[in-house]
């Protein structure tokens, strides 16, 4: 399973490459050069997590619910037979990111949460009223912390998440509408810039993140007892009792992601 987020290791090639085929001994210099802000580097694996949860929440939940699947915030719990909520899959993945050595942090919060310990507190807090108001990233260093920290707009860009979050026993706020900023994604990194080796141990480590929550969903379900289990191969829940392998699902995320992120890699030089 190791080599399921490789697929970002081309990329590095293409890079070196169009540097001018630099030898070895030299890349170390050239990464250094080239080195991108902590700014860029937070928000292009910002980017791949859009795209990863989009493509998480439509096309697993939000097709997977058709074919008669179910997600759940209890789905870990042994008599629950479900799949990770969205929100829970991001937590999944930060989580995931936590015990791997880059130092790389992600935070799904809000002013008005579900649940109570992702609420904002402090400078997030007051920057996440100028985000509500215009939508745009914020940027700042988080003195107590020493992190360099990045927001982004987290939208109600579905039916379902309004939805869900009016009508949940815990919520705050029930007036929540389509298009509403419902909260934002917190990215923190110690260092103000990166090399380009750096960077991508950053992509990867995001990579590795979702590849790891999805393989507990995946394993989630062959313990299930009660419910049909879906087959699990290259199709995908819009076709039938299908769900993608972690393989199949990064691979979707990367196509996606990559050339954006790609275009971002190459533009700075
Ligand atoms: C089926 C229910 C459901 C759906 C659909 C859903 N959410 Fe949530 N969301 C939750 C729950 C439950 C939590 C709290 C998870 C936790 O314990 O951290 C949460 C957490 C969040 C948070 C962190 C702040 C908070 O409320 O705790 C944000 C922001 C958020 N969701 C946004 C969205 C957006 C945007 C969508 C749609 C793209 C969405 N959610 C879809 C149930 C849902």
């Amino acid at each position: 399973m190791k080599n399921i987020y490789k697929p970002i290791l081309p990329l590095t090639c293409f890079i070196l490459v169009s540097c001018g085929g630099v030898p070895e001994e030299k890349s170390e210099t050239t990464s250094i050069e080239n080195a991108f802000s902590v700014e860029e580097v937070l928000e292009m694996v910002s980017k791949e997590n859009d795209v990863t949860r989009t493509l998480y929440t439509k096309a697993i939940v939000g097709k997977g619910k058709k074919q008669g699947m179910k997600f759940d915030e209890d789905w870990r719990k042994d008599d629950v037979e479900a799949g990770p909520l969205p929100a829970l899959f991001l937590r999944g993945v930060a989580t995931s990111i936590r015990k791997n050595p880059v130092p790389l942090g992600l935070y799904l919060g809000s002013d008005f949460p579900v649940n109570a310990a992702n609420k904002f507190e402090g400078k997030q807090a007051d920057l996440f009223k100028q985000i509500k108001e215009d939508q745009k990233p914020q940027f700042f260093y988080d003195e107590e912390q020493k992190l360099h920290t990045a927001m982004f707009a987290d939208l109600a860009s579905a039916g379902a998440c309004v939805s869900c979050h009016n009508e949940h026993p815990q919520t705050t706020k029930s007036d929540w509408k389509l298009g509403d900023v419902m909260g934002a994604t917190t990215w923190q990194y110690p260092k103000d810039s990166l090399t380009y080796k750096e960077t991508i141990a950053v992509l990867n480590s995001y990579a590795k993140g979702t590849v790891d929550i999805y393989m507990e969903y995946l394993d989630e379900i062959k313990a299930f007892k009660e419910s049909e289990k879906p087959e699990i191969g290259k199709k995908w829940p819009a076709e039938g009792n299908y769900l993608p392998t972690a393989e199949v699902f990064l691979d979707s995320v990367k196509k996606l992601a990559s050339y954006e992120t790609m275009k971002h890699l190459v533009a700075t030089k």
